[in-house]
This record gives structure tokens, C-alpha cells and sequence, in this order.
């Protein structure tokens, strides 16, 4: 183990079980809130007027605009909405882009939020937000903008598609993978990586031949609350950086993305963070956690290419020139050949390597 560390608890308080929507109310009761507004993206209105219903009184509207990248031009519209209804808290259910919402306004007002994931992104456990102003992202880290409550209720992942689930479950296991190796890591927070990834890898083969199958989604939804509070509490390395740099740089889709490349960057990664690979591998039950996550991959049909996304072949030198400049802290050392090596497997869709 490491013999120095910090450690920092997310203070989130998680109310975890099958219909604990229910429990709504009560725990707007309990952050001494009356007047909920309830936020989710225009395709998952049906279900806000759900949410408003089991509210009832307790909810005085439904803002249901909640956009990807979360625009600030939509937040200041539903922070026109927090004003005239006097809203003292928000409700947000959905995936990255409500929880999003949820957080912009939470930074703005200091008003308590409650959030209900339905995917698996992991967002809601984290003080991160990523806001867009005129097409610029940036993203910021704040106390404020981490929900007080989230409620995982396993019947709202129900209906989230199997080749989303197998793509958004990787990209939850890539925070609790870079978790292990972080340079702020500790003992904790490894615990949960470790657990967060034996979850999602026992789990997700059972979601893609039944997404029906409860049991199997309550635990990728376990894996996906301990894979969120790794990327809460530690910081990401080569995975995330290569993946913003292709995603940006070739509009690709993001959860596809980071499903592609997690099995490449943990085989580069696994000479210099020996210890943090065998704990991976031990909770993909593989030999080693390239080979676990690629045949884990294989069999939950996720992507395993980057040219079946829309990357183009003549792209791979730009990705590698990007991934090389402004030098950032890894595990390994960035070898510009070996980067572009690893870049071009991921490309045709080939094993990883080391
Ligand atoms: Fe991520």
C-alpha cells in the first residue's frame, strides 16, 4: 500500500434500492425543502411528470431542457424558472446532461439538489461540472455543484438500451481503472475502484442478454455509484486525456470512445502501475486487466474499434501530436512511437498491447 495519502469523504448521502423513487418526498423533507423543481432533457419528460406525481405538492415545476454539454444559455432559461416559481430545490433525473443542470444551478443559487441517475455515467457522485458558453467547454471543481442526495432507484435503468449500457458501464469502470493508478489515490478510494469494477464486469454480460434482469442491473448500478466516486475523488491520467483529445478533435461518440480505448490505455499503463493493474485484473478476474477489460469488451458487444465510430485513418498522427503536448502526469512516461502505436490499434480494432 502506499504509505502516504489523502483522504477526502464525498459527504452525498445515497439512498440505494428498487423503487426508492418513492422515498423522494421524504428526502426533500429532510434537506427542509418544500418547493421542488424537477429537471430532466426533453425525451425524458414522461418520466419528470412522474417524478412531479410522486412529488405532488412538494413539486412546483418541470423544466425539461436539459441539454448535452450543459449550454449556459439553457441554465440561465431554467434559472428564470427557479426564480418566478420560487423554487428551494432541484430534482434532476436523467444521465450526465440533467445532473449537469442540476449542478449549474446549484453553483449559481447554493440550493440543495437531489439527483435520480438513470444511466450509468457516474456524474452524480462527483463536485465536477463541465459547462459550454459559445461552443467553449470548461470545467470546473466545487463543493456546491456535488448533489446532496442521490437516489438509485435500479427500475429507472430498466428501459437504458443494451449497447448503452455496455458502453456507458466501460466508461464508468475507465474512472474507477485511472482511479487505481492516480497520483492522489488512497487506500479508500482504491477499495472502491477495485469493488466498482468487480461489480460492473459481473453485471454487465447479464444486462446485455437480459436488460430486464433486476439483480444484474442493481449491481452495475452499485458498480456505477463506487466507479462515480472515483472520478469524485481522484485524478484521471492518459485514458482521459486521450479520449477528450479523439472525442473533440473527430466528434466521436463519447461512451463509445472510452469503451474503445480503456483495454489499450490499461495495457500501456501496466508497467508503471504494476500494483493498481494486478488489483484491475483481480476484479476482472483476468490475467491481466488489458486482457479482462478487451474480453469483457468482446462479449458485451461493445465497440472495439475507433474507425467503426468515424474516426478517420489519416487522424491517428493528429490524435498523437495532440495527446503529446501539454505534458500531464501518467503512470508511464508518453512515448510519442508507443502512443501512436497504441492509437493505431484501438483505430482497427486490434488487442491491446503493452
Ligand atoms: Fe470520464
Amino acid at each position: 500500500m502506499d504509505h502516504e495519502f489523502i483522504y477526502e469523504a464525498l459527504p452525498t448521502r445515497v439512498v440505494f434500492g428498487d423503487g426508492k423513487l418513492a422515498a423522494l418526498p421524504a428526502e426533500i423533507d429532510k434537506l427542509g425543502a418544500r418547493r421542488a423543481l424537477v429537471l430532466s432533457t426533453s425525451a425524458q419528460a414522461g418520466w419528470a411528470g412522474q417524478v412531479a406525481k410522486v412529488l405532488g405538492e412538494k413539486c412546483v415545476g418541470i423544466f425539461s431542457e436539459a441539454a448535452m454539454h450543459t449550454p449556459v444559455e439553457v441554465t440561465e432559461q431554467a434559472m428564470q424558472q427557479v426564480k418566478d416559481l420560487a423554487a428551494d430545490c432541484v430534482v434532476g433525473l436523467g444521465g450526465g446532461s440533467t445532473i449537469g443542470l442540476g449542478k449549474a444551478i446549484a453553483l449559481r443559487t447554493g440550493l440543495p439538489q437531489i439527483a435520480v441517475p438513470t444511466t450509468y455515467a457516474g456524474s452524480e457522485m462527483t463536485p465536477i461540472l463541465g459547462q459550454t458558453e459559445k461552443g467553449v467547454k470548461t470545467t470546473l471543481r466545487d463543493a456546491l455543484v456535488l448533489p446532496k442526495t442521490v437516489i438509485y432507484d435500479v427500475s429507472l435503468t430498466l428501459s437504458l438500451p443494451p449497447a448503452l449500457s455496455a458502453t456507458s458501464g466501460l466508461n464508468a469502470m475507465a474512472h474507477a481503472v485511472e482511479a487505481l493508478y492516480a497520483q492522489d489515490r488512497n487506500p479508500i478510494v482504491s477499495l472502491m475502484a477495485e469493488e466498482g469494477i468487480a461489480a460492473l464486469a459481473q453485471a454487465l454480460p447479464g444486462v446485455i442478454a437480459d436488460p430486464q434482469d433486476r439483480d444484474a442491473r442493481a449491481r452495475a448500478q452499485y458498480g456505477t455509484w463506487l466507479c462515480g466516486i472515483c472520478l469524485g475523488s481522484a485524478g484521471m491520467a492518459l485514458h482521459h486525456k486521450l479520449c477528450h483529445v479523439l472525442g473533440g478533435t473527430f466528434d466521436l461518440p463519447h461512451a463509445e470512445t472510452h469503451a474503445i480505448m480503456l483495454p489499450h490505455t490499461a495495457a500501456y499503463n501496466a508497467p508503471g502501475a504494476p500494483e493498481a493493474m494486478r488489483r484491475a485484473a483481480r476484479a476482472l478476474k483476468a490475467d491481466s486487466a488489458a486482457e479482462g477489460l478487451w474480453s469483457l469488451a468482446g462479449r458485451i458487444k461493445a465497440p472495439r474499434a475507433l474507425k467503426d465510430i468515424g474516426m478517420p485513418e489519416s487522424g491517428i498522427a493528429k490524435a498523437t501530436e495532440l495527446a503529446m503536448k501539454n505534458p500531464y502526469w501518467n503512470p508511464r512516461p508518453l512515448a510519442e512511437k508507443d502512443i501512436e502505436a497504441l492509437i493505431r490499434r484501438a483505430w482497427a480494432g486490434e488487442a491491446p498491447q503493452a
